[in-house]
């Protein structure tokens, strides 16, 4: 009989950078956006495959507050692609159980893309098996920031005591309160770094980095990032 694994072995939050899409569209001689389309279904599969792993968190990087100075057309058809899969996929979310969030500026996004995500976020809220989460104009830094900003403001106004800020505190005005920390973090595409992404929250995740480019990462590729995942042994700093 096949011995069951111990639920740590299972990371309760994965964090995806989704790398590539550029160079798999110049890897096939096809236009940029061709990429991100492609890219799209990668998305559909990981979420499936999160799913079936019992993830209870998944946040994807979709759209970083650098991608912003990307060439126009890149950016309006990554926003017009993001507003299709909304749409398109919203009754998906709801008969698989699946609860959309963002992490972002979001009031940077156009306002038809945001419509359509409130709308999504409103009608998936109480959905309990998975949360998505979109980073979108997401950047880790501007997070930390406004938070400071934040904070800063209720000291000012004599509501929080300076002493009395504990790392809770901190956490509890990023984008991310209330949810838990990545356990892991999945890179694709090679590169070797972070790219302003979730710095705070990112400080005790396992990190897997994957030549595959992300529109050819598929189930069985995260499952081999998960496998790896649970023959880590996570210390926290410990012994
Ligand atoms: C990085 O590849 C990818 C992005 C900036 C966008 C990610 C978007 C998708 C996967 C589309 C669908 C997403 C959702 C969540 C519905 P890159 O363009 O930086 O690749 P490169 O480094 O090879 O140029």
């Amino acid at each position: 009989m096949a011995k069951e694994k111990p639920a740590s072995a299972i990371p309760q939050h994965v964090a995806i950078i989704m790398d590539g899409n550029g160079r798999w569209a110049q890897k096939h001689h096809l236009p940029r956006l061709s990429g991100h389309e492609a890219g799209r279904k990668s998305v559909k599969q990981v979420v499936q495959a999160a799913m079936d792993h019992g993830v209870r968190y998944l946040t994807l990087y979709a759209f970083s507050v650098e991608n912003w100075q990307r060439p126009r057309e890149e950016v309006q058809g990554l926003m017009g692609l993001l507003r299709g899969v909304i749409r398109e996929e919203l009754r998906e979310m709801g008969k698989e159980g699946i609860r959309l969030r963002t992490i972002g500026r979001q009031q940077d996004l156009p306002e038809a893309v945001r419509e359509e995500l409130e709308r999504a976020i409103e009608e998936t809220k109480a959905n309990t098996r998975l949360d998505l989460i979109l980073a979108l104009s997401y950047g880790s830094r501007v997070e930390i920031t406004e938070a400071m900003q934040a904070l800063g403001r209720e000291v000012k106004a004599g509501k929080l005591d300076p002493e009395k800020i504990r790392e809770e505190t901190i956490a509890s005005y990023l984008y991310t309160h209330g949810m838990p920390d990545p356990d892991f973090l999945i890179r694709t595409s090679g590169e070797m770094r972070v790219s302003n992404f979730m710095l705070w929250q990112i400080s005790y995740a396992e990190i897997y980095v994957t030549p595959v480019l992300w529109p050819d990462f598929g189930k069985k590729d995260f499952s081999d990032a998960l496998a790896d995942y649970a023959g880590r042994d996570r210390r926290f700093g410990g012994v």
